[in-house]
């Protein structure tokens, strides 16, 4: 039987170099898409697959990733005070009665299989999710994790979520050759770190959502630098391969990569069409400005 998925780890310590200036004070991951933050996104993905544990691997500038899932006082007295009820509730519910989080610094962004490593002492003896906030995935009725979840639990083995990219673009990916089990599951045969579009192994890029045994963490301590001079989860992943099963799962759902500027502006435009207040108006706008273009 495998055991419970109870929690995640949100690396959140990346320079986010591609958002300058925005990032130079203020973390990626706090970047608004509509009226919240990429992060409240992912956290509020993995809370709906029953995660119990935030665990958030954090640097420097990322202070206010803690301050958003903390208790604003202040904040709370004055909306009372002046009866926002709404916003109150807003503000208050962030996070579910029964979600913890923890904070935990990477001293130095040595690439996300370090930041994934930092995360060990929290972790455990037990399986548990990563959740990359600036991969924003709009899973419709049941999420991402959701669903990996099932996967996961059906198989008790580690997934990966995957889905198909442009062949010019394997490069900005870890890419996997596969398998196929099932509808949308494959078992990962390879795994490799943005390989050039020549050597790419297949189209089936990894996006921002893994479930791992707690073996990978052992792996990740013994795992030398790899691309860019970074602890590469790729690698740590690719090690796995040749002790355990590990799934690709193609998820439902569309994903935005917020952490480039083009894919956050289409998740804003989408989820602005989405959003009960703004959809009409917004609509409308865009009916409007359409034909100048
Ligand atoms: P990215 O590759 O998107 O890097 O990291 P980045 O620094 O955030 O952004 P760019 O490329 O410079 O614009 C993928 C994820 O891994 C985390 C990032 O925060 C992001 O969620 N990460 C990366 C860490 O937590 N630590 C690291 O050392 C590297």
């Amino acid at each position: 039987m495998s055991i419970k998925v109870r929690k995640a780890v949100f690396p959140v310590a990346g320079l986010g170099t591609r958002f300058l200036p925005a990032t130079k004070a203020n973390p990626k991951e706090m970047l608004p898409v509509v009226d919240k933050p990429l992060i409240q996104y992912a956290a509020e993905e993995a809370v709906a697959a029953g995660i119990k544990e935030l665990i958030f691997v954090t640097g420097r500038s990322k202070r206010s990733i803690e301050d958003h899932f903390d208790k604003a006082y202040e904040l709370e007295a004055e909306l009372e005070k002046q009866q926002k009820q709404q916003m109150l509730d807003i503000v208050r519910n962030i996070l579910p009665a029964g979600v913890s989080c923890i904070y935990i610094r990477q001293a130095e962004p040595l690439g996300l299989g370090h930041a994934v490593l930092c995360a060990k002492p929290a972790i455990g003896g037990e399986p548990f999710a990563v959740l990359l906030a600036d991969d924003l995935i709009d899973g419709g009725a049941r999420g991402c994790l959701a669903q990996m979840v099932d996967v996961y639990t059906h198989y008790n083995s580690g997934v990966v979520a995957v889905q198909p990219v442009p062949a010019t673009d394997t490069d900005k990916y870890g890419i996997v050759e596969v398998k196929a089990i099932d509808s949308r599951i494959a078992k990962i045969h390879s795994i490799v770190e943005k390989p050039k579009p020549a050597v790419a192994p297949s189209n089936l890029g990894v996006v921002g959502r893994y479930i791992l045994p707690p073996e990978i963490l052992d792996i990740l301590e013994q795992t030398p630098r790899g691309a860019g001079g970074e602890i590469q989860l790729t690698d740590g992943i690719a090690t796995l391969l040749a002790r355990q099963q590990v799934l690709a799962y193609e998820f439902e759902g569309t994903r935005y990569d917020c952490g480039s500027k083009l894919g956050y502006l289409q998740a804003t435009v989408e989820l602005a069409l989405q959003h009960p207040e703004l959809q009409a108006p917004f609509r409308a706008y865009l009916k409007a400005r359409l034909p100048a273009l």
